[in-house]
């Protein structure tokens, strides 16, 4: 399992005054389940890029266990979010034109981290703890919440250490959201994944481990940080 270590963590865009993010400290368990919260424009999307890689750090220090992604180049850190990293984004990104199964076999395909009948037979397993009975849909026939559904599926087939959400709930009806969210924390918790959840959604927050919250790109809450000082006073 891997742990994330942030330090010094500043993300500036060109034209904005002040940091989008800046982070001075923040660690994540292995395992943990953290919600990112915080109003819109608050950095949310932007830590989520930060944490998988898919934005450069050029500020400071982003290291999960023993690879520090600040100083691997976009191809590498492209290869480490294969190997580690299932992503649900907010629009599911699917491939119109191949099946849920296929949608789902995809980056494992690519990344080649597991024999393909072996990630065929997971595919199959995860589609199905989705609910999603026919794996040969065409995905751009399904409803929005079977996309997010399948989206689920493909993120986990890899069997990755991190799952990282960004939005999962935000473009489904309450009812969809709510099964999206369950499947999530269920097959993240069964994993024993770390998993990083990006949402204003309360009732997927709550049932989180930890709720960090951003505002203008600073932590202004953080649950986890409050339980280590209770720990710590404890143990004095
Ligand atoms: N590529 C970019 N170029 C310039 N500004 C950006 C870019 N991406 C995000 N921002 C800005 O950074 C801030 C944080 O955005 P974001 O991380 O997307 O917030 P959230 O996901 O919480 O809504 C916002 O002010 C946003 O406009
Ligand atoms: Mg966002």
């Amino acid at each position: 399992m891997l742990g994330l270590s942030m330090r010094d963590l500043r993300v500036s865009f060109r034209d904005l005054e002040k940091p989008a993010l800046a982070v001075p400290a923040l660690d994540i368990r292995p395992g943990e389940k953290v919600a990112v919260t915080g109003p819109s424009g608050s950095g949310k999307t932007t830590f989520i890029n930060i944490v998988t890689g898919l934005e450069r750090t050029r500020h400071g220090s982003v290291r999960w266990s023993d690879t520090e992604l600040s100083s691997l180049s976009e191809a590498r850190r492209d290869r480490w979010r294969s190997a580690h990293v299932g992503l649900v984004m907010q629009e599911f990104y699917l491939c119109p034109g191949l099946s849920a199964l296929e949608n789902v076999l995809l980056p494992g395909r690519l990344s080649r981290v597991r024999p393909v009948a072996e990630l065929k037979a997971e595919g199959l397993r995860l589609l199905e703890r989705v609910e999603i009975s026919r794996p040969g849909q065409p995905v751009e026939t399904m409803s929005r919440g079977q996309m997010q559904r399948v989206a689920v599926a493909r993120a986990l087939v890899t069997r990755p250490a991190i799952v990282v959400a960004d939005e999962p709930t935000a473009s489904l009806d309450a009812d969809a959201g709510i099964a999206v969210a369950n499947l999530l924390l269920q097959l993240a918790g069964e994993a024993g994944t770390t998993l990083i959840v990006a949402s204003h959604e309360k009732r997927l927050i709550e049932r989180l481990d930890r709720m960090i919250r951003l505002e203008a790109g600073q932590v202004t809450r953080d649950t986890g940080a409050l339980q280590e000082m209770a720990e710590r006073d404890e143990a004095f």
